[in-house]
């Protein structure tokens, strides 16, 4: 079944919401159905829209795989129970980072985590529920792209022909699949989801995986973690695409009071895009640039070096790994 883009100039968000209530309700009926969210746009439209349709018969989860942001689950669930909403946590950061361990090459780790969220976790969820219908968040760039080879997108099944009834035994919808990510953010403000979910920048499937160079462990996670809030203190106000901080793997020689201390890099990126295809870095002034590297060495402290990338994209992508 080929999808048709529904282009934001045809959108009227309020028919779109009602009929997409109606097709979830009609296809699930009186079942259950099960969602995980991350709270990212499309997850958290996709709740939204089939808690709408399904009430309590929808069971959504939230996959605490120990890689987000700093108090990320929290604050996922926190803005769910306001709208009503109970997410179900599921710690699962012990498998996720024994799946990482000795990984280094960037399309392993990236492999090691689509395979445990939907073999070893999610999977499981579903498969041990024995709930028949997948809401998911698949929106019509990640289809775009899977078919014509440039990203594969794990959620993308029943467009390659791959019949998910028949082989793990239920059926998936996709609320969001006609839509590109501004309709989405539109939809998602007609809904009732707050600017924090609606405006979000992009974040990577992958979480800081996608931000560390070479092995990931939970020290550099945290490290990652740290240098990611400063870039976001900062940055948030400039109006860019998107900004991050990368983890390099390179130590180099630095020095604190004195003393000589061989410490870790990082790297950070700010990027003026629309659509994340192509980029270019942000010119941000010397003022603020300062302000970053004060900080992230002050409050990363086995931090003795920051870079500000110059590069656009192609050839860089945006995210590291
Ligand atoms: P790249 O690094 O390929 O990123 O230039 C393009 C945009 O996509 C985001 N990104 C991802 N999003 N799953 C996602 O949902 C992923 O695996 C993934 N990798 C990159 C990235 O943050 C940027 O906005």
């Amino acid at each position: 079944m080929k999808t048709e883009e529904l282009r934001i100039e045809d959108l009227v968000s309020a028919e779109f919401i009602a009929r997409k209530v109606k097709e979830i309700s009609d296809t699930v009926g009186d079942a259950l159905a099960v969602n995980a969210l991350s709270g990212g746009v499309d997850s958290s439209t996709v709740t939204m829209l089939g808690h709408r349709a399904l009430g309590d018969r929808l069971r959504t989860y939230f996959i605490d795989n120990g890689l987000m942001r700093e108090r990320e689950p929290e604050r996922v669930v926190s803005i769910f129970d306001h709208l009503g909403i109970k997410v179900n946590v599921v710690r699962a950061d012990e498998i996720f980072f024994s799946a990482l361990k000795g990984v280094t090459d960037p399309e392993q780790k990236r492999e090691a985590i689509t395979r445990t969220f939907y073999n070893d976790v999610f999977g499981r969820i579903v498969r041990d529920s024995g709930i028949r219908y997948l809401l998911q968040g698949t929106n019509y760039t990640d289809i775009e792209e899977t078919v014509a080879g440039i990203k594969r997108q794990h959620n993308v099944l029943e467009q390659l022909g791959i019949d998910t009834k028949e082989r793990f035994g239920y059926s998936i919808i996709e609320p969001l699949a006609q839509l590109r990510k501004p309709a989405i953010r539109r939809v998602a403000k007609a809904l009732g989801l707050p600017g924090e979910i609606y405006d979000r920048p992009p974040f990577p499937g992958p979480a800081l995986v996608a931000r560390i160079i070479g092995e990931v462990t939970r020290e550099k996670v945290e490290t990652v973690r740290k240098a990611t809030k400063v870039v976001e203190e900062e940055l948030s106000g400039v109006g860019a695409f998107q900004f991050l901080a990368i983890l390099h793997e390179d130590k180099v020689t630095g020095v604190r009071e004195g003393r000589r201390d061989y410490g870790q890099q990082v790297e950070v990126r700010c990027w003026d895009s629309t659509d994340a295809k192509t980029g270019s870095p942000t010119e941000l002034s010397y003022k603020t640039l300062h302000r970053l590297a004060e900080r992230i060495t002050r409050e990363v402290p086995s931090v003795v070096s920051v870079t500000y990338n110059i590069t656009r994209k192609p050839p860089s992508t945006i995210e590291a790994v």
